[in-house]
């Protein structure tokens, strides 16, 4: 599914079905980090015009997803407890480089890399979900973060060139493929 490698591992969407709640909570979370993301990138970039314009939106919707998720949190009495440590992000983050503009194509390819787990993730969830309120959550998720996949990548390719970012796409493609292997399948988003 778009750039990625590898397949998330059988055993998460086990643990994930059998902790729904959970990955209701983090999930959560995610989209509360994701706009925040998006904010960051807009503060450390004030000068790439369409950067600005793509993560305003981006930022919006998130925002917005997360609107969505506290509500499912809401109508099952779940309290929203606090967040939990995002083993997979950080590693992707441990990879980007310090110097510019390989750091900017590093964590647009980051956010790109997020979305499209997020994206696979969403599509197990719905294929797995115990009712149709679920499935629908899900399945309309997946198709809004496969166009921030797609927003990230444009946005790289417009500073970066398509040749560069088409590189960096295929060794973080072999980075992130690592880190999944390697993930001890807990109930959480990216587990
Ligand atoms: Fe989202
Ligand atoms: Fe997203």
């Amino acid at each position: 599914m778009l750039c990625l490698q590898r397949d998330s591992n059988p055993e998460w969407i086990v643990v994930a079905s059998a902790n729904l709640d959970r990955i209701l909570v983090d999930h959560a979370h995610c989209e509360k980090k994701a706009a925040t993301f998006a904010l960051a990138m807009m503060n450390r970039y004030p000068h790439h015009e369409r950067l600005v314009a793509d993560m305003v939106d981006l930022a919006i919707e998130e925002l917005e997803h997360f609107r969505l998720v506290l509500g499912e949190l809401q109508k099952r009495n779940i309290p929203l407890s606090p967040m939990e440590a995002n083993p997979y992000a950080q590693q992707l983050h441990d990879h980007v480089r310090t110097s510019e503009p390989e750091r900017l194509l590093d964590l647009l390819i980051v956010g790109a890399f997020i979305e499209a787990r997020s994206c696979e993730r969403f599509s197990l969830l719905a294929a797995h979900a115990p009712n149709d309120d679920l499935k629908s959550l899900y399945s309309s998720l997946l198709a809004s973060e496969a166009g921030h996949y797609r927003a990230y990548t444009d946005i790289a390719r417009e500073y970066c060139g398509s040749d560069v970012v088409r590189a960096r796409l295929q060794e973080y493609a072999m980075i992130e493929s690592n880190i999944v292997a390697s993930l001890p399948n807990q109930p959480t988003m990216h587990g």
